[in-house]
This record gives C-alpha cells, structure tokens and sequence, in this order.
C-alpha cells in the first residue's frame, strides 16, 4: 500500500506515546490514497521529556504539522507560538500546523470532530432544539460542551461522578449550565433533545452507562463518545426505544479533517468505506 514519494512530498505524522494504538496513519493514509496526494503520515512514538525538542525537529525537517495525542495534549499548549481560541478553552490540543514562517500554531480539532459528527449521523437534529445533557466532566466534556455552546444549544445540563469537575467545567466554559448530581441523571434526561456520554462507562472492560431514557424527548439524539464498541450499551438501549443515536467511531475520524486539509490541502471526507476500514477490527457491540 506503500506510495512512491518525490521530493516535494508532504509529510506529518502522530506524536504519542505510546503511539501503537493510534488508528490516525491508517485514516489519514486511507485520504492520501483516495486523494492521490504526494506525502505520508506516519507514527512518532515521542516519550514526553523529549516532546519539545521533537516538534521542533519536526518543523525543523519541513513537516506540515502533527498530531497529538496522550501524554502530548497539554504540553502542546505551551509549545505553540499560536493557539487557537478553541485550543485555549479546551485547554489541549491534537492538530499542530507548522507555519511558512517558522511559527507552530495549536489547535483543537475535537469540537469540530464531534459536532461534524453529530451533523453527519443526524442531520435533521436541531441545536436549538431543546437542552442537552453531557454526562462527565474530563477532556472530552470540555471539547463536547464548547460545541454545544457555538452551535447556540439553549441549555445545558451536566452531571459528573465527581460534582464538583462539573462545577468547574461549567464555570470555565458555561457558567449559566445546570449541574446536575450523577446519582439523578434519569432526571437530568427529562425532557433532553440530546444526551452525550463523554464517560468512560460503555468502553470494552469498563461498566456500561445504563439509565432509563424514556423521559427525554422522543425526537432526540443519543451520542456516545465511546467507540469500543462502535455501539455501546447506551446507544442500544436508546436505539431499542426508537431514539436516534450517533456512534463515536464517527467524532475520531471528523476531528482528523480540519488537519488533513491544512497539511495536506484537501478537506477529507468521512465515507462509509472509511467507517468500515478504520472499524474493522472494533467490536459492533
Ligand atoms: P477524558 O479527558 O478522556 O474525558 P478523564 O479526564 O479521565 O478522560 O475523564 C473521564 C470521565 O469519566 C470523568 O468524567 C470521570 O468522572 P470523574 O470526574 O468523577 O472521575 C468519568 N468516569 C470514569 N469512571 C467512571 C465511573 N465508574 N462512573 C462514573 N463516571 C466515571
């Protein structure tokens, strides 16, 4: 599958560490194949001592930018000359683009990602719709809630395990949202036109996220973050309701776009051959 590369190819590449896992050089590769593009992106185990002085070697050798993963996310903040205003209210970036004129900028390329998603699996759902309900309160939360917010959602509720993270989160980025306590969360849901899981409940080896959804609008949308399993056990219980859900494997490969298109200069597209290649070896349920 490998391709030929001339001398102007472009290259970028994922930090992390480990950086094994990551299903990032297999969909960016899937885009640099189906657009026929001269370049590569390839896997950059970086432990985080060294992270500094790797993107700058990166820049350094003429890459286009990076993404990052964990442990990076934060780090990639301070090393940025530029950070985008969503990179700075998520607090963590994943997509650095290295400048014509030297400069790194940092984004976060989540909000996108989830949002695009969200768009993409229900395209009739309605922001204005009616308040939204995110359930935990981490990283993912952050980059959830900050979409919500542009999308001009009306309200929102959250409830963490920890309360007080909730309270945190909200007052940082929403302070007029409800908080809602994790013990109550089916009461939380009432009259929600959507719900989001950003917990790690659901994921494989982890306990599932069951509470009853009969009481949030019928019309609404289940989204979980989670995407092992690609359907997890919220997103089964909502759809044996007749409730629409949107699956997480779609967010990772939305938020890889806005990054692509900088490095590469083509906005990519999320197909449903895409869906399958990068899930083949993830659990349907
Ligand atoms: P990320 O940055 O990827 O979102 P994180 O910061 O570890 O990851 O957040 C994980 C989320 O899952 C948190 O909201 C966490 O709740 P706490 O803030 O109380 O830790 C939530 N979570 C993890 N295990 C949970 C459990 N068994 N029950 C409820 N919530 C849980």
């Amino acid at each position: 599958m490998s391709r030929v590369l001339t001398g102007s190819a472009r290259l970028a590449g994922v930090l992390g560490w480990p950086v094994s896992h990551s299903r990032s050089p297999l969909l960016h590769g899937h885009w640099i194949e189906e657009y026929g593009i001269d370049g590569a992106y390839v896997p950059l185990p970086v432990r985080p001592n060294a992270f500094p002085n790797a993107v700058r070697a990166l820049a350094d050798l003429g890459f286009a930018g990076a993404n990052v993963t964990i442990p990076h996310k934060e780090a990639a903040l301070r090393i940025a000359d530029e950070v985008t205003d969503l990179a700075r209210t998520v607090g963590a970036a994943n997509t650095l683009v290295f400048q014509d004129d030297g400069r790194i900028l940092a984004d976060n390329t989540d909000v996108f990602g989830f949002y695009e998603n969200l768009r993409q699996q229900q395209p009739d759902w309605r922001p204005d719709s009616g308040p939204a309900l995110v359930l935990g309160a981490g990283g993912a939360a952050r980059a959830v809630v900050a979409a919500l917010k542009q999308a001009g959602c009306p309200t929102l509720r959250i409830a963490n395990r920890t309360r007080e993270r909730a309270q945190h989160l909200v007052d940082a980025l929403w302070p007029k949202s409800e908080v809602h306590d994790w013990d109550r969360i089916a009461e939380a849901a009432s009259g929600t036109t959507l719900i989001v899981n950003t917990t790690s409940l659901g994921m494989q080896g982890h306990e599932p996220l069951i509470f009853p959804l009969d009481t949030m609008d019928p019309g609404g949308v289940v989204a979980d973050i989670v995407y092992t399993p690609q359907r997890t056990p919220l997103l089964c219980n909502a759809a044996r309701l007749g409730v629409r859900t949107a699956e997480g494997l779609g967010m990772l490969l939305h938020q890889a776009r806005p990054g692509f298109q900088a490095w590469f200069g083509v906005l990519p597209a999320v197909t449903e051959a895409l869906i399958r290649k990068v899930g083949a070896d993830i659990p349907l349920e």
